[in-house]
């Protein structure tokens, strides 16, 4: 079989190119990539790389998920979260949107601009209104949503309005979509533009500005359909530094390459997703949409959520798989795959179809490697999701026709 990543692509940009090199270079990328919690062009430097892998929230992927059918196992482990404070309040806390508009401590690319210039109503359907960072902050979201009203990834906005679309809104308590990896919220505010509740999750403070402002200005503050979470999603919790810097037209994730004088200190919270879905009680809630865009870091993700994975409840997820090692790779479709998630489609990282022949080949390819648990033959389909970056929609076998 060939390795369609060698082909040409039907149309839709190229998928960014993968590491190369040996494997010392494939490791360091692997890493930068591990520390991207938010997208890329923001304006992270990170420390030096080996301390950052050390950090407990940052640990391989659970073996025995690899080996399949471990469902019991897993369950069990899952229970190993933080839990809720004993008197029932909140241990993990949501932003407060009027607090952190009014915190003077939260550096603001937007202090000195005129808000009305700084938002934009989108060309979607359904439409809304987002608040942007300014030009000099953000420049890939202003030039496409400011100038066009519409995000570069059209492709993942399409593929939103098809699922979401597939609801029935009306209902209460509406389907919830959990956004990891919010940024300014652009699938946020479309996700509540359709009618779902929303749980944004991001660990940088500045982004929770843009997407308070956006939230008042489609007078969704005060409605409780949306909460926001100024966390990562970890394998496990914890706090760690990042050094951050003004201005993301610097291109490296360097510490070293970032003047000293410009050099910012945040510490980001690291969460479960487990723990803030059963302090929140999502495990009994219809999960519409698990969106998942944290560059490099979807296997912690998976990992710290496996309680929620497996439930059942989740319905689709919806993921930028951006991991280039195949070994890591492979045991998180393994797990998605032992939890009932069956692949839908591919995407490319714009999220237009990418490969269609290859999609129905992949689930019995899964279920060719649950079969066999020591199988460490490497498929060309592994092999292609390694080295391509793209999107991958799983659906839970419960919501599909072919189970
Ligand atoms: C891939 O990940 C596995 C498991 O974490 C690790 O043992 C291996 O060294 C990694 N390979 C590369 C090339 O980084
Ligand atoms: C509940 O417990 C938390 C710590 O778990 C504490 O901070 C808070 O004050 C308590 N609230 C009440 C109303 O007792
Ligand atoms: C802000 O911008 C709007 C639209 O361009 C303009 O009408 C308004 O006067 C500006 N406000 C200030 C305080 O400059
Ligand atoms: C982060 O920095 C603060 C202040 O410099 C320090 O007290 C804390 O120990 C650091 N945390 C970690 C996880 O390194």
């Amino acid at each position: 079989m060939t390795n369609p990543g060698d082909r040409g692509q039907k149309g839709g940009p190229r998928p960014r190119p993968s590491p190369s090199g040996g494997s010392t270079g494939n490791n360091l990328l692997k890493l930068l990539a591990v520390i991207l919690l938010v997208p890329a062009l923001m304006p992270f430097f990170v420390p030096p790389v080996a301390d950052m892998y050390n950090h407990p929230v940052f640990h391989s992927l659970d073996r025995s998920i690899s080996a399949g059918r471990n469902v019991k196992r897993l369950r069990r482990q899952g229970d190993v979260v933080e839990q809720p404070g004993a008197n029932g309040s909140r241990k993990i806390k949501p932003v407060v949107c009027g607090e952190y508009l009014g915190d003077k401590s939260i550096w603001d690319p937007n202090a000195d601009m005129n808000r009305t210039e700084m938002q934009r109503l989108t060309i979607t359907d359904p439409p809304f209104i987002i608040s942007l960072h300014a030009m000099h902050f953000d420049k890939m979201r202003w030039v496409h949503i400011m100038k066009k009203g519409e995000y570069y990834e059209t492709g993942v906005t399409a593929a939103f309005h098809t699922i979401l679309g597939k609801y029935d809104s009306s209902v209460r308590p509406a389907p919830l979509v959990i956004d990891i990896g919010m940024n300014i919220g652009w699938f946020s505010l479309y996700s509540r533009a359709h009618g779902h509740d929303v749980a944004a999750f991001e660990p940088n403070k500045v982004m929770f500005l843009r997407v308070c402002e956006s939230l008042q200005y489609n007078n969704w503050e005060n409605d409780n359909t949306v909460s926001l979470w100024n966390y990562g999603l970890g394998a496990q919790a914890g706090s760690f530094n990042l050094t951050t810097g003004n201005n993301p037209g610097g291109s490296s994730f360097h510490e070293d390459r970032l003047a000293p004088k410009f050099r910012k200190k945040m510490t980001v919270e690291v969460a479960t997703l487990d723990s803030v879905a059963i302090q929140e009680g999502w495990l009994d809630r219809q999960v519409s949409l698990l969106k998942v865009d944290v560059e490099g870091f979807e296997n912690f993700v998976f990992e710290g959520g496996k309680r929620l994975i497996y439930n059942g409840n989740v319905e689709n997820i919806f993921m930028e798989n951006s991991i280039h090692n195949i070994t890591v790779v492979g045991e998180m479709i393994d797990m998605l795959y032992d939890a009932g998630y069956r692949l839908n489609e591919i995407r490319t990282v714009n999220g237009d179809p990418y490969h269609e022949d290859w999609w129905p080949t992949f689930n019995p390819m899964l279920e060719e490697r649950a079969k066999h648990e020591n199988n460490d033959e490497v498929s060309s389909q592994l092999n292609f999701l390694s080295k391509s970056t793209c999107n991958l929609w799983w659906q839970h076998n419960k919501i599909r026709n072919d189970k």
